[in-house]
């Protein structure tokens, strides 16, 4: 079985090697579950597919689809799927309601929560009832109300104190591993050293124990909002535009189809 378990990746602490990306479809998964440790399901999904200008409209039944076309392309790959939006932060019950049929209609192995302190009873709720945790800290843009948009975290001692505490309350309850969205180096080398659980950064320096990134944002195929950490590997949108004028420009003038793309045509 050469499936990677959430205890793998907890046992990948401090080489600074764990990668992953975002997956949203099958396809997609497939084609990065050679090179990834992780793949995240991410409520991103809601931005970079479905044009939303935030994460927040995005459906448990969405995550749920998404899920499980991830987990038909990826035999390999730890898969983690977002909780949404209004999923888990009424009660730990209904975190846990929601978070099984994740588990159970997906595939998946883990969930990922967004949240800080007032999180960490869910998060032990969840663990110690065999669904494995992510809980995301930093920037949490399903917050993005009450944080006040999207701006860096940890800028001060007082900032990076509280996210050692979240982390460590976290890894308390059982996560297996942590996710730091957008923070200072310092603060995310503080986080890191301070628990024994990986640290999956994203927007939060290479003193991480893994790094992952929405990989609609690397492939150059999202670009409505593109904060400074998001790596452009390609510039796919440009590749697609001319695949797709070519095709225009072959149906007007008659050129496609050709012979070998008709039925009852000799070649
Ligand atoms: O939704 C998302 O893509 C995320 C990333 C931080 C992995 O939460
Ligand atoms: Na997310």
């Amino acid at each position: 079985n050469r499936k990677i378990t959430t205890a793998k990746i907890g046992e990948m602490k401090g080489r600074g090697s764990i990668v992953s990306l975002t997956a949203y479809t099958k396809p997609m998964a497939s084609f990065m579950d050679p090179y990834v440790d992780l793949i995240i399901v991410g409520d991103s999904t809601g931005m970079v597919a479905y044009g939303f200008d935030s994460t927040l409209p995005v459906t448990l039944d969405m995550m749920i689809a998404h899920g499980a076309a991830v987990a038909r392309g990826a035999e390999r790959a730890c898969i983690v799927v977002d909780m949404p939006f209004g999923s888990y932060q009424e009660s730990k019950e209904l975190a846990y309601r929601n978070a099984a049929r994740v588990l159970t209609e997906t595939g998946a192995q883990a969930v990922k929560v967004e949240g800080g302190l007032e999180l960490v009873e869910t998060v032990e709720f969840l663990t110690s009832r065999g669904i494995p945790v992510m809980p995301h800290i930093g920037l949490r843009p399903q917050h993005a109300n009450t944080l006040g948009g999207f701006k860096a975290q940890g800028r001060d001692d007082d900032a990076t104190a509280l996210l050692i505490k979240e982390a460590q309350a976290f890894e308390s309850a059982g996560a297996f591993s942590v996710l730091i969205e957008g923070v200072f180096e310092k603060a995310a080398r503080e986080v890191t050293e301070a628990i024994t659980v990986p640290t999956i950064g994203i927007g939060a320096s290479p003193a991480c124990d893994g790094q992952v990134l929405v990989t609609e944002d690397i492939l150059g195929l999202f670009s409505d909002y593109t904060p400074k950490f998001a790596k452009k590997y390609v510039d796919l949108s440009a590749q697609i535009k001319e695949v797709f004028a070519e095709f225009e420009k072959e149906v007007r003038a008659g050129s496609f189809p050709s012979d070998e793309h008709c039925f009852g045509l000799k070649k």
